[in-house]
Parts: C-alpha cells; sequence; structure tokens
C-alpha cells in the first residue's frame, strides 16, 4: 500500500529507512531522537558527529546500526513559533527531503514519525495535513511504500469537525435500528473458480484455443499462485482480457461435456470484478496508472488484477477501487458484490466509507485519516 498510517514505534519497523527528527546539531536528543539512538547504538552517533549538523529543514542519511531499518534519514523540523515564520514550508521541506533522499539510496519503503509535532510544538492537526499533502504529492509522481507512524494516540489528531460529524453519522445508523440487528455481513465468498495455475501468460495468448487439459485447468479449484504472476504481463505488455465467454463456450464443446453442465455455466459468466474495474477505468478515459493512485494501490497489485481475469480481490481493495472511480453508493454495492462482498451496517469501517460516498468525498488519504481514526482498516493495497 502506496501510503498507510500505522500505530506503532518507528524503531521497530522493518523498512528500508526511519526517518528521524532530529535537531540540528544532529548528536541525539529526547523524544524519537532519542528513541532511534539507543536503538541503533552508539555507531549511529559516531556517524552523525561525521555529517557536521543539518540546516531546518534539510536532511542527510546515515546507516541504521542496530536497527531493522538499513538507513536512517535525519531531518530537521521547524520549531512552532506561531506559524508566521515560514514553518509550513520547512516543514513541508524536511518532508520532502526525506523523501528525495530516500528515493536517492532506492529505497522502497520509509517510515516518518509527526516531524515537529512533539518537542517543537507544531499543532498536531496542521502537522498532519503538511504530512499527508506532502507525502501524496510525492506518491502521485513516484512509486514508494510510504509509513507515517504514531506513536501515541494523542499526537494523531484528526479534524475535530470532521470526527464529530462522523461519530454522528455512525450513531445514526446504530440509532436507526440499522446498525448490529441488520447485519448483512459480506455476502459468503461466491467466487466459483480460483483462478489457474501454471503459466497464465499462455492462457491470455490472443489467438490460441485452449486444450481440454487447459480447459479444466482453467476451471480448477487451485488458489492463484500470485508468486508465478511475479514474472508474468507487466502492465505495458498485459494482454487484452481473455474473453471468458468463447474460452467456455470451447469448453461446452469439447468431447465429454454434458450441456446444461458447468461448461455450458461457464458461458454465461457474469463480468468479473477485473474486467468491470477495466471497463469502468476506460469509460472514465482514465489512465490506469491515475485510477491505481488513487485508490492508494500499488503497481505490482494493479498488474496482477489487470492481466487476471478471476483476480480475488479483498474488501479494501474493492473499495479503494470504488472511491478511485467516484462510484456512487448504488454502483459500489454492485462492484462489490463481483467480488463477493456487501456493504454492511454493522461494519464501522463500511459505514464511514458510506458517509465519505454520500458526501462524494472520495479523497482517499482524508478517508484513510477518518479510518484510521477510529481504529479501522484503510483502503488500499
Ligand atoms: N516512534 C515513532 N514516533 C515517536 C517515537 C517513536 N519511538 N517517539 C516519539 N515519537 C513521536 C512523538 O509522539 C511525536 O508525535 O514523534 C513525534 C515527534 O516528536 P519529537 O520526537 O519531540 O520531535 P520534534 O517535535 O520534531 O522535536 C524535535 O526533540 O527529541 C528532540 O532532538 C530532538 O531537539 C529535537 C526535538
Amino acid at each position: 500500500m502506496p501510503f498507510r498510517i500505522v500505530s506503532g514505534d518507528i524503531t521497530k519497523l522493518h523498512v528500508d529507512a526511519i526517518v528521524n527528527a532530529a535537531n540540528t546539531s544532529l548528536l541525539g536528543g529526547g523524544g524519537v531522537d532519542g528513541a532511534i539512538h539507543r536503538a541503533a547504538g552508539p555507531r549511529l552517533l559516531e556517524e552523525c558527529r561525521g555529517l557536521h549538523g543539518c540546516r531546518t529543514g534539510e536532511a542527510k542519511v546515515t546507516l541504521g546500526y542496530d536497527l531493522p531499518a538499513k538507513y536512517v534519514i535525519h531531518t530537521v523540523g521547524p520549531i512552532w513559533q506561531g506559524g508566521r515564520h515560514g514553518e509550513e514550508e520547512l516543514l513541508r521541506s524536511a518532508y520532502r527531503n526525506s523523501l528525495l533522499l530516500a528515493f536517492e539510496k532506492h529505497c522502497e519503503s520509509v517510515a516518518f514519525p509527526m516531524i515537529s509535532a512533539g518537542v517543537y510544538g507544531y499543532p498536531k492537526e496542521q502537522a498532519l495535513e503538511v504530512a499527508v499533502s506532502t507525502i501524496r504529492a510525492f506518491l502521485e509522481e513516484n512509486e514508494m511504500d510510504v509509513i507515517l507512524v504514531i506513536f501515541d494516540r494523542e499526537s494523531f489528531r484528526f479534524d475535530v469537525r470532521l470526527y464529530s460529524e462522523l461519530s454522528g453519522y455512525i450513531r445514526n445508523i446504530y440509532d436507526d435500528g440499522k446498525g448490529p440487528g441488520n447485519f448483512l455481513g459480506d455476502v459468503a465468498r461466491s467466487v466459483a473458480f480460483g483462478g489457474v495455475s501454471g503459466s497464465r501468460r499462455s492462457l491470455f495468448s490472443r489467438s490460441r484455443k485452449p486444450k481440454s487439459s487447459e480447459c479444466a485447468r482453467a476451471v480448477s479449484e487451485e488458489p492463484v499462485e500470485d508468486a508465478e504472476m511475479d514474472e508474468a504481463v507487466s502492465l505495458d505488455d498485459a494482454p487484452p482480457m481473455m474473453n471468458i465467454k468463447a474460452e467456455a463456450m470451447s469448453c461446452a464443446s469439447m468431447p465429454g461435456s454434458t450441456p446444461g453442465g458447468l461448461a455450458e455455466a461457464l458461458a454465461n459468466l457474469d463480468e468479473s470484478f477485473s474486467q468491470a474495474l477495466l471497463r469502468m477505468i476506460d469509460a472514465r478515459g482514465m489512465k490506469d496508472s491515475e485510477c491505481y493512485k488513487k485508490a492508494n494501490i500499488d503497481r505490482k497489485l494493479f498488474s496482477k488484477i489487470r492481466s487476471d481475469v478471476f483476480y480475488r480481490p479483498s474488501k479494501q481493495t474493492v473499495l479503494a477501487f470504488a472511491v478511485a472511480l467516484e462510484l456512487d453508493l448504488s454502483e459500489t454495492e454492485e462492484f462489490l458484490k463481483k467480488a463477493g462482498f456487501a456493504l454492511s451496517h454493522s461494519n464501522k469501517a463500511d459505514v464511514i466509507v458510506e458517509y465519505f460516498i454520500e458526501n462524494k468525498n472520495y479523497d482517499i488519504y482524508r478517508i484513510n485519516e477518518a479510518l484510521f481514526a477510529f481504529d479501522q482498516n484503510l483502503l488500499g493495497a
């Protein structure tokens, strides 16, 4: 998932780089600075001594030593002085310069604390807005997994007005008796086919008729071997979607297939999740990358979905794409059904997503801040 918010201790994260909210001396301190130096061991301080400090808004990199992270990117956020001394721009450049340094070091994953939101006194709600908007701008142009780490709940100040509106919305749903009593739950996953094993590339080849054995495999219950997908088609040369109907009809005409049996049922399959997704992307004239970035979905996962007509997404993935495609509530329900899910009024996360869709707010970063504020799983993958 390109952007996620997590609770925890940044020194424990197994990522390529963690960012330290340091001071200009780079010689350690309290807060996250102290925690990182303690966890990394004395060699970190030794290397820092050689860096001769760091200016506010800038960033420098060292090894991670005893930390699970390979690198530590030290940056210095602004001390809050009321907001009229360029604090916002300095905080933005602290995040931006740290991201650029992580990119230069070919990091695939980087974790940030809430820079300046502790000792330096930056108002927490504004600090969150600067962090999320700067990270989002970077991810629109680059591929990386970026994690914002919230060490204590105190540090996470979600939009107070929105939080109380959401709390009221959730309460109304329960008070109107649409809550747990109406538990719809997720429709039992009705995926009839597990997809195929073996090289799917051949299955999607443009003109070949399937051999009977391949046809049989096409409806096997064997789970999708995602590992086999990794070396599969990249986004650019992903073959056009397999025409299930034609494929199934050719199965139906196979010797030994019984009329009205499974093979014929295959000929009348509904459109799959993957097909519906690609159809709606095209219908909106969106580029693939525009859609999966708006959905907070990483490129590799999108490539798997694009090249596997039987792909089985998680509910969060379906909802993330529903947001990216700006579907209304009934379109979202239809889309969920294609993957065997339904919105449920006894699922707080569903109610929160429903609130944003009802209000036509399709900002997935905002939705994820709200989901995090209510301790729910985030959208994306
Ligand atoms: N993991 C993740 N986040 C943490 C951790 C941790 N182990 N410890 C603290 N934090 C969070 C705090 O809760 C806060 O939200 O890091 C955020 C930044 O707080 P500070 O560490 O106080 O950093 P900052 O506000 O930028 O002040 C920097 O404090 O520690 C000194 O040497 C540092 O002088 C510098 C100043």
